[in-house]
């Protein structure tokens, strides 16, 4: 497939991963199956998907099985859904939409939501456990370590934490840039990094150039997101517009404004982009992932 047809390459992904998630979720025919219902419910059927995305994208630079990014990407994604269940919960942001449908608690309950995070990312971690990502065992107990960082207190629980700290305060720009290179940063930097260990073994200056380029990344997806938040509809959204400056969030837009905050996004694209600068054109779906993180509209 050309490296330009990146509509056709990521709906290929997209699909591919609908139909791993919905094989490695337990069956709704098993006990207790409402906890499994709703497992699927929040992971199935919707989302970008640009997590696996750029798990593929970063296995094409060190040439990895599509088996094992599966794996990978199935991994990320559910523990990014589940940070998605948690997130609309009334006890943090308290949403009741989410990828075009009502939130995982307003159609479930509460406590049902709950568990469905715990069991999402314990699920998360067991196919890690189970299936072989790497030739050495040691690197993927390295990559399974690496990813309980990323998802956790020093990772995107830490971030989250650090968000529920700041409403309603006053916070400054470096205070805001680590609220969410935790919060969200993590998990895209992690689903790069473990997409590109399911390979080769990389040296460091390259696997230094795909950090660079994954923490740039991860911050722009949530400059992004702030964006949106102000400037985009909840229809295009999927989820309730304007809810950042209603709850008194502190955001680059709330912090900036609109037009700084598209330019420093831009900022961060372009700084993506010169950390792949010695890269060949396998780096192309990274290049690629990185526009539309910062060009997409929902
Ligand atoms: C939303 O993530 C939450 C953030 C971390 C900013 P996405 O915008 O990737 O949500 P989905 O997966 O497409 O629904
Ligand atoms: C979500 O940030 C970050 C995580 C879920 C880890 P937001 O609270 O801004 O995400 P949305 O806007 O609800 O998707
Ligand atoms: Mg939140
Ligand atoms: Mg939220
Ligand atoms: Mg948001």
């Amino acid at each position: 497939m050309s490296a330009t047809d990146f509509p056709a390459w990521s709906r290929d992904v997209a699909g591919r991963m609908e139909t791993v998630l919905a094989g490695l979720l337990p069956s709704p025919r098993i006990t207790p199956s409402r906890l499994h219902d709703a497992m699927r419910y929040a992971t199935l059927g919707g989302g970008k998907r640009v997590r696996p995305m750029l798990v593929f994208a970063a296995g094409e630079v060190a040439g990895a099985e599509a088996a094992r990014l599966e794996v990978a990407a199935a991994a990320v994604e559910l523990i990014h859904a589940y940070s998605l269940v948690h997130d609309d919960l009334p006890c943090m942001d308290d949403d009741v939409m989410r990828r075009g449908k009502p939130t995982c608690h307003v159609e479930f309950d509460e406590a049902t939501a709950l568990l469905a995070g715990d069991a999402m990312q314990s699920l998360a971690f067991q196919l890690l456990a189970e299936h072989r990502l790497a030739d050495d065992p040691v690197v993927q107990l390295q990559m399974i370590q690496l990813f309980a960082v990323a998802c956790g207190s020093r990772g995107m629980a830490g971030g989250q934490a650090i968000d529920l700290d700041a409403v309603g305060q006053a916070i400054t720009l470096p205070e805001l840039e680590n609220m969410h290179i935790h919060k969200t940063g993590a998990l895209i930097r992690a689903s790069v990094l473990l997409g590109a260990r399911c390979g080769r073994p990389l040296g460091a200056a390259e696997l230094g150039g795909l950090d660079r380029y994954a923490k740039c990344v991860g911050l722009a997806f949530q400059v992004v997101d702030d964006i949106l938040d102000e400037a985009a509809d909840s229809a295009t959204l999927g989820k309730t517009a304007g809810k950042d400056r209603e709850a008194g969030k502190p955001t680059y837009t709330s912090l900036l404004g609109l037009p700084e905050a598209r330019k420093f996004a831009d900022r961060l694209l372009g700084d993506a982009h010169e950390a792949l600068a010695s890269f060949d054109a396998r780096a192309d779906r990274l290049r690629q992932l990185a526009d539309f993180v910062v060009r997409r509209d929902r």
